[in-house]
């Protein structure tokens, strides 16, 4: 389809992630610096169907580069999984004057944004917005670094009272098929161990490395756990962990959705602000069914298909590296 780029349409969509807030602004500031008028959307998809749409001036932007959440909503629209929904998200656009779309979001907006893409041949440009940084073809996603830092200042915290009482904790983080979270928040915490999705030996591993760390000189433990319906998460291990070993006075936290909350870190501020633009760019140079993402330092294009199907590996040195400093 051949088009001028005279609107845009913006929306945020799936679990929040602090700097969503950082990215609406620079797409919006640099839409409007190219002379190309912001359609804001409200609650995802949703707004698109429904017709929830407002247009944004510059200071319809300010004051929010600070602030975690998302100024547009956010919500997960099982009617954009169907084709009627879809078809009416097409009308709105047509009706709104909406050339093309920006969608901040993780695995499944963009799942969506690509069926609707092909569907109307509508041009669109994803970022990827997810705490849990389990995108392909991009080193980080805007919300995971704050969350990183949160869990860290948290885990922290529970050390304080895990070594004065001599527990052991385990720590619930997200992370619903990736372990990212997880890891490098074990690492930069100094906890004893973590278990991933990715490595499920880790677990059978997890009672010799606990009994080794109290035998030897820890008063305390922490297993940072990521989140999973599978194997029931933290809860379900402490649980085993207490059947088979009534010694450890062993405690269960789950840090939840306060992890995706909170003023974004400067890393998340500047990486939103730098694909905010490069999402209008990518438009303006008719690129379209892609996501914005970042290659050491570098902005790439990486293809719907490719960011959502192939999947982002978590670093096995990492592993390695959290082992040896447990001991
Ligand atoms: O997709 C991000 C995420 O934070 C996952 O790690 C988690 O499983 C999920 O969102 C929880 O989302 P909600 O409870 O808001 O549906």
């Amino acid at each position: 389809m051949e088009y001028k780029l005279k609107c845009i349409g913006v929306l945020t969509s799936g679990g929040d992630a602090p700097g969503m807030n950082a990215a609406i602004r620079a797409v919006t500031r640099t839409a409007i610096f190219n002379g190309i008028r912001v359609k804001a959307i409200y609650r995802g998809y949703k707004g698109l169907i429904t017709g929830e749409i407002k247009e944004f001036q510059t200071q319809d932007v300010s004051n929010i580069i600070q602030h975690g959440g998302t100024i547009l909503k956010t919500a997960r629209c099982m009617e954009f999984m169907t084709p009627e929904g879809r078809r009416t998200a097409y009308e709105t656009m047509q009706k709104e004057e909406i050339d093309a779309l920006v969608v901040i979001g993780g695995d499944g907006t963009f799942t969506g944004a690509r069926i609707f893409a092909q569907e109307f041949n509508v041009p669109i440009v994803g970022i990827p917005g997810t705490i849990d940084n389990d995108l392909w073809g991009t080193d980080a996603t805007i919300g995971y670094d704050t969350a990183l830092n949160t869990i860290v200042d948290a885990v922290d915290k529970i050390r304080d009272t895990a070594s004065s009482h001599e527990r052991l904790f385990f720590v619930e983080v997200m992370g619903r098929d990736a372990g990212f979270l997880a890891l490098n928040s074990a690492i930069a915490a100094g906890a004893e161990a973590a278990i991933i999705p990715e490595r499920k030996t880790q677990e059978d591993q997890l009672e010799a490395l606990i009994h080794n760390g109290f035998r030897k000189s820890k008063n305390s433990s922490i297993v940072i756990v990521a989140e999973s319906k599978e194997t029931g998460g933290a809860q379900a291990l402490a649980d085993r962990m207490k059947a088979e070993h009534p010694e450890y006075d062993a405690r269960v936290t789950i840090l939840g959705h306060i992890q995706r909350g909170g003023s974004p870190t400067a890393v998340d501020r500047i990486l939103a602000s730098r694909m905010g633009v490069a999402a209008i760019d990518a438009l303006l140079d008719e690129q379209r069914n892609i996501m914005i993402g970042i290659d050491d330092d570098e902005i790439v294009h990486v293809p719907f298909t490719k960011a959502i199907k192939d999947d982002k590996q978590v670093n096995p040195d990492k592993i390695g590296v959290l082992q040896i400093l447990s001991i």
